[in-house]
């Protein structure tokens, strides 16, 4: 094997998604995701469905992930897994596979941050994206976190605000369940919200103090409103379906770009990155664009496929790792809830 070049296996199983990825040097050679739709039917991640489910994609798709990459396990220079936070049966299967791995090849094993990943998924060497420079603030939108993070350095992070019930991502699933769309519904409420008029309904907007946010009363408001409406006219969702998703992901939008118009102010921090399942939203990237006119933002929007849960994010923090070999021993266990 060239010496110059460090090949880390990224192994992903936080929530419902089984992914492997291969890096050389910080460049994604192959990033494989199985999402396992079992889900769909019951409108939310099922943990004990999801552990399964895990454990019978794990061996086909680091498989999958090795071939694509054009190596043979023998080149792989390191071994980085999610370690959480996450589901804690999902999180065992990736834990324990690359533990075993790593001790059959006899190389370094590395314990990954979920949290971290999403936000440095941004150090990825990818033609055309441009990595923050430090300090910068991190949004990371997901389906279990909506956070502002004031990265100083690659591992010294500190989080200026946080939700303090419901994510944002569950806002979005969790509306889009009361529209009767399958989950995960976020994706299904930007595609509606594009062909709708964002101004044609008005749904609250929280009052939370800080650079903190609150979703449940919106969840709660979209309930109560659509209650109401099909009580007046039973089609009304059918009728109104892209009207509602565009005034609710404008709602969103706007509670997350004033957040961040705020920390930019707090900190003096204008260069701005977002991570994260929601990263994906076609208006969230949008504002964010449009930040960068109306406030002097210089804004960093990840690769779609590096948005959503995937394993190229876990191994380039594990790249990161290997480089000041800050490796994980044998002992390291899955933690379920772990802190930046
Ligand atoms: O990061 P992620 O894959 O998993 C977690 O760590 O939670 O995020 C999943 C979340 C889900 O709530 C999903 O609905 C949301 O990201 N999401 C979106 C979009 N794509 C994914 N939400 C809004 N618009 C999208 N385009
Ligand atoms: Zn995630």
């Amino acid at each position: 094997m060239n010496p110059q070049k460090i090949y880390i296996l990224g192994i992903e199983s936080s929530c419902d998604d089984t992914s492997a990825a291969i890096l050389c040097n910080g460049k994604v050679l192959s990033n494989v995701v199985a999402s396992q739709k079992i889900h769909e039917q019951y409108g939310g991640v099922v943990p004990e469905l999801a552990s399964r489910a895990h454990q019978q994609n794990i061996v086909p798709v680091i498989d999958q992930a090795i071939k694509q990459a054009g190596i043979d396990k023998n080149d792989l220079s390191a071994i980085a897994f999610t370690r959480g936070p996450g589901l804690m049966g999902s999180l065992l299967v990736g834990t324990s596979f690359a533990k075993s791995l790593a001790l059959a090849l006899d190389i370094p094993l590395i314990d990954v941050n979920h949290m971290q990943a999403h936000i440095l998924a941004h150090y990825i060497e990818e033609d055309g994206f441009d990595k923050p420079e430090f300090p910068f603030l991190a949004m990371t939108i997901s389906g279990g976190h909506t956070q502002i993070v004031k990265v100083n350095d690659h591992f010294d992070m500190e989080i200026i605000g946080e939700t303090i019930d419901d994510a944002v991502g569950e806002a979005f699933d969790k509306s889009a369940k009361i529209l009767g769309l399958p989950y995960p519904g976020g994706p299904l409420i930007d595609k509606y919200a594009q062909l709708g008029n964002p101004k044609a309904f008005q749904f609250p907007k929280p009052k939370v103090g800080e650079l903190n946010f609150s979703f449940s009363g919106l969840k709660t408001a979209v309930l109560y409103f659509i209650q109401k409406k099909v009580k007046e006219n039973p089609d009304f969702i059918k009728e109104n379906r892209n009207d509602v998703c565009a005034s609710l992901q404008y709602t969103i939008i706007n509670i997350l770009v004033d957040k961040l118009k705020k920390a930019a102010k707090q900190t003096g921090i204008k260069s701005i990155a977002i991570g994260g399942g929601v990263s994906a939203n076609s208006g969230i990237r949008k504002a964010l664009k449009e930040g960068e006119q109306k406030y002097g933002w210089k804004t960093y929007i990840p690769k779609f496929e590096y948005t959503t849960d995937n394993a190229a994010m876990i191994a380039i923090v594990g790249y990161l790792k290997y480089a000041k070999k800050d490796f994980a021993d044998m002992s390291v266990v899955a933690k379920a809830r772990i802190k930046l």
